[in-house]
């Protein structure tokens, strides 16, 4: 079943979502994309537009595989200044240039006058060459203070993420290494910076965040709160866990605009590349979470990434009841928010006809999420988090995935799922209160 508010493309493979900017009241997200199949392959970038991060409408492909070259991940601007010479607000990508006849990996530029539509790519491709096999996923902004591109990039095997500057998209300076201290797993991905705002004061700080594909905890998607002058970003906190869920990777921002709050907004693929493989085969494989704003909060003494769906995400919702589990089994819409109560110990669980279960408790202050599916066993996993902070647990859960907010977006976990059928039994302990999605005809 395809999801019912969540982003996937009509049919392939989606991963990692690339190139979020925001233009002439358009939200863009293009994506990792295979336009000739269900599995990884002849990575493109697919594209898709929202007016509100709510409703999504897919377009053709901007950037395809060519000479040998796949479009890796990467990101996008607008040229305000004209920097790059490619016009006056032109969109321009940057993307990691992957080659499939010999291991090789850069960073190259393509543009677009249209509105994202077409791009054409920079005939002095590369721009960025360390003639390396593992170099990949640029992240670049405009960094107002020094008026320069700043990109974070990484030496995947390497576990490294370095910081360039350019003044023109074309031409790059090496400045510094993000400090990699005792970050564990191994192999880094698609890094991520952007300065965030601190909940109740005038304060911001910088979040470095990278994915790590093999050995780290929760969704592999690890931060560090800390400051950024421009050449190095100098860490105030160990490495945190993003999200405690196992599917939620690769995610990266729009930097501008942002809410009322000064938050950003940052969107994650909800898939991981172990089990991705083995999902079934439904003519499309792969969706986004949904956005969610970006803050930091001080919590003990100490910056904590918090996180909030996009707030436009809840007009998908208009009908809510208060279900009272524990009296049996209870049909819910397979498209729900459901808010628990973080204070009780409760729990609920969603199970199919074909036994598949997704078991969520909370017990003294721990969320527990257990799923389990016969028919895919690698799905087989257990996640944990603490929940401390009190107020609502928030289960958003669509065909497809789950995703849990708590402790006012300091606690998320993010899951996929295949529970099939139109409505799944819901057995509880407790009183949830569900929010219906909206079936539009
Ligand atoms: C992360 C990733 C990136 C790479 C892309 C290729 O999921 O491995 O590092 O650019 O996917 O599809």
């Amino acid at each position: 079943m395809r999801p019912a508010y969540h982003y996937a493309p009509a049919a392939n493979w989606l991963s990692d979502p690339n190139g979020l900017i925001w233009h002439d009241g358009e939200w863009h997200m293009f994506y990792q994309y295979n336009p000739h199949g269900e599995d990884w392959g002849h990575m493109s970038w697919g594209h898709a537009v929202s007016k509100d991060l709510a409703q999504w409408c897919e377009l053709p492909v901007a950037l395809a595989e060519e000479d040998n070259t796949m479009i890796f991940s990467g990101s996008a601007v607008i040229d305000y200044a004209n920097s790059a010479g490619f016009g006056a607000d032109a969109m321009v990508a940057i993307y990691t240039g992957a080659r499939t006849d010999r291991p090789h990996q850069f960073q190259a530029i393509a543009s677009s006058t249209d509105r994202g539509r077409t791009f054409t790519k920079f005939s002095g491709n590369p721009v960025l060459d360390r003639k390396m096999a593992d170099f990949r996923d640029p992240s670049v902004f405009w960094h107002e203070p020094l008026r320069q591109w700043i990109m974070a990039v990484v030496l995947s095997d390497e576990n490294r993420a370095l910081i360039y500057s350019s003044p023109d998209l074309k031409d790059w300076r090496e400045l510094s290494e993000v400090p990699r201290d005792d970050a564990p797993g191994h192999l880094w991905e698609c890094p991520y910076m952007v300065e965030l705002p601190i909940e109740g004061s005038d304060e911001t700080r910088w979040l470095f965040k990278v994915d790590v594909l093999s050995g780290a905890p929760g969704s592999g998607s690890l931060y560090r709160v800390g400051q950024f002058d421009g050449a190095r970003f100098t860490p105030e906190t160990t490495w945190l866990v993003a999200d405690h869920g196992d599917e939620f990777y690769a995610a990266i921002g729009w930097q501008e605009p942002r809410d009322s709050m000064g938050r950003p907004v940052w969107v994650g693929w909800m898939g991981n590349h172990a089990v991705q493989k083995h999902l079934p085969k439904q003519g499309w494989r792969g969706a986004m979470s949904l956005p969610r704003r970006m803050g930091l909060r001080r919590i003990d003494g100490h910056l904590r990434l918090v996180q909030q769906i996009e707030p436009a995400c809840r007009a998908l919702f208009d009908q809510s009841e208060t279900l009272q589990l524990g009296e049996g089994c209870h049909p819910v819409s397979a498209a729900s928010m459901l808010q628990l109560s973080g204070q009780a110990d409760t729990w609920l669980s969603l199970t199919d006809d074909a036994g598949r279960l997704i078991d969520c408790r909370i017990v003294s202050g721990r969320l527990t999420v257990i799923r389990r599916d016969p028919v895919t066993p690698q799905l087989d996993h257990v996640s944990t988090m603490d929940i401390t902070g009190g107020g609502v647990v928030e289960i958003w859960l669509d065909h497809g995935s789950i995703e849990i907010v708590a402790d006012r977006g300091a606690a998320c976990l993010t899951l996929q799922h295949c529970l099939s059928g139109e409505a799944w039994a819901l057995r509880g302990d407790g009183a949830a209160r569900a929010f219906y999605i909206r079936i539009s005809a």
